[in-house]
């Protein structure tokens, strides 16, 4: 099986590399990624060498060099990672999410049709839907909840999902669908709640907490995300889409105090500052169809994950103290600085 992932140089892409190149030692994974300021190479060192491993420098909004990587590389199956993933840069400078998150995605599927596959996996998120109220804690998304985008971001990926259905349905193309609900783990960039909470903490810096912090996110450790790609582009029906999420919602300030327990920091850092512009309030994941179609269920309790999130930070210190001094400090001033 020959498996192109795109955006595999950033959180989640690598994250399903090591997984599948560990499951499956007879897979070939292609990683293609154009390194933006969220792709870092030597997250990918531990599998550069081997044999069944290969990385491209090439963006998913280039055409050609799409269609010259699929005429060399004959994939089976496109597992598409490669996006703008942050919601704060939506909102400072959305277009680049549109080209990539939109653009890219339409690249990607004509290659597919031109070259033939045998499946191609959008990875989407819980942000489609909108947010819940937080007074209705019985309101879950399930694959039926209408998309109601509230960022560019989200805007870009809901756009994108309405464009491989399109496909799915006007050219046959043999599609999947994931919406994920908020991932945690190893290689999460800085520039996201827990890394930057966990980092920020190390360094005795003000913990910026948007708003009063009440906003539910509904966190998945990294792996078990994994694991449900894995069995979508496996065993999911195409043409569907499979929610998936673990029942695991939090305030943004609960998580920020057990980051501040768990270093031995304390909660006088936490700093409220001004809120996400169109914040949305919760994000709740109903998993019902994945766990009963592909029986999948999460494995990593969040007191566990968090735990060895956190370890996997203070242990891989100079992975993120490249990208705190480098060009992310001067977006993280922007942000920041005046607040
Ligand atoms: P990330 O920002 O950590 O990584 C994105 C990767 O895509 C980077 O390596 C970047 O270099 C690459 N990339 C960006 N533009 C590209 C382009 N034009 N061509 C090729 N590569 C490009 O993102 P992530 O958090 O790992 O998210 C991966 C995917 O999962 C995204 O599609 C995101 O929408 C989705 N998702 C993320 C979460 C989450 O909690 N992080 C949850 C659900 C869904
Ligand atoms: O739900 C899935 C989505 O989760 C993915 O589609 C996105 O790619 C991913 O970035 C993530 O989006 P969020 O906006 O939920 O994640 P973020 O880590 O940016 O923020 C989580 C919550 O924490 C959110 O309510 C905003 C808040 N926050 C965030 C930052 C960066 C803060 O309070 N302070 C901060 O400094």
């Amino acid at each position: 099986m020959n498996i192109i992932v795109t955006g595999g140089a950033g959180f989640i892409g690598s994250n399903f590399i090591f997984h599948m190149l560990n499951k499956y030692p007879d897979y070939r994974i292609i990683c293609l990624d154009c390194l933006t300021y969220a792709g870092n190479l030597s997250t990918l060192a531990p599998v550069m060498d081997n044999p069944n491993f290969r990385f491209v420098k090439e963006s998913i909004t280039d055409r050609e060099a799409v269609y010259r990587l699929f005429e060399e590389e004959h994939p089976d199956i496109v597992v598409n990672f490669a996006a703008e993933s942050h919601v704060d840069r939506s909102i400072e400078n959305p277009q680049v999410f549109l080209e990539t998150n939109i653009i890219g995605t339409s690249v990607l599927m004509d290659a597919c049709r031109k070259y033939g596959i045998q499946r191609y996996h959008q990875v989407s998120t819980d942000e489609v839907y909108g947010d819940l109220p937080l007074d209705r804690p019985d309101l879950f998304f399930t694959e039926e909840t209408p998309i109601h985008t509230s960022s560019p971001y989200s805007s870009s990926k809901a756009a994108a999902d309405l464009l491989v259905l399109a496909y799915y349905r006007t050219y046959g193309l043999p599609v999947t669908i994931s919406r994920c609900s908020n991932n945690y783990g190893p290689y999460h960039f800085p520039e996201k709640l827990i890394p930057l909470m966990i980092i920020n903490a190390l360094h005795d810096k003000p913990l910026p907490v948007y708003g009063e912090g009440i906003n539910v996110r509904d966190w998945l450790y990294v792996e078990d995300h994994c694991k449900a790609i894995d069995l979508i582009i496996h065993k999911g029906r195409v043409g569907e889409v499979y929610n998936v999420g673990g029942h695991n919602e939090m305030k943004n300030i609960d998580i920020v105090k057990i980051i501040c327990k768990a270093l031995g920091k304390p909660e006088s850092l936490i700093t409220h500052v001004t809120d996400r512009k169109g914040h949305d309030m919760r994000y709740a994941i109903d998993p019902t169809k994945i766990h009963e179609e592909l029986g999948w269920l999460p494995e990593t309790k969040f007191e566990d994950g968090i735990q060895k999130t956190i370890q996997w930070y203070l242990d891989n210190q100079d992975w993120w103290e490249t990208i705190v001094s480098g060009e992310y400090q001067n977006y993280y001033e922007e942000m920041y600085g005046n607040r």
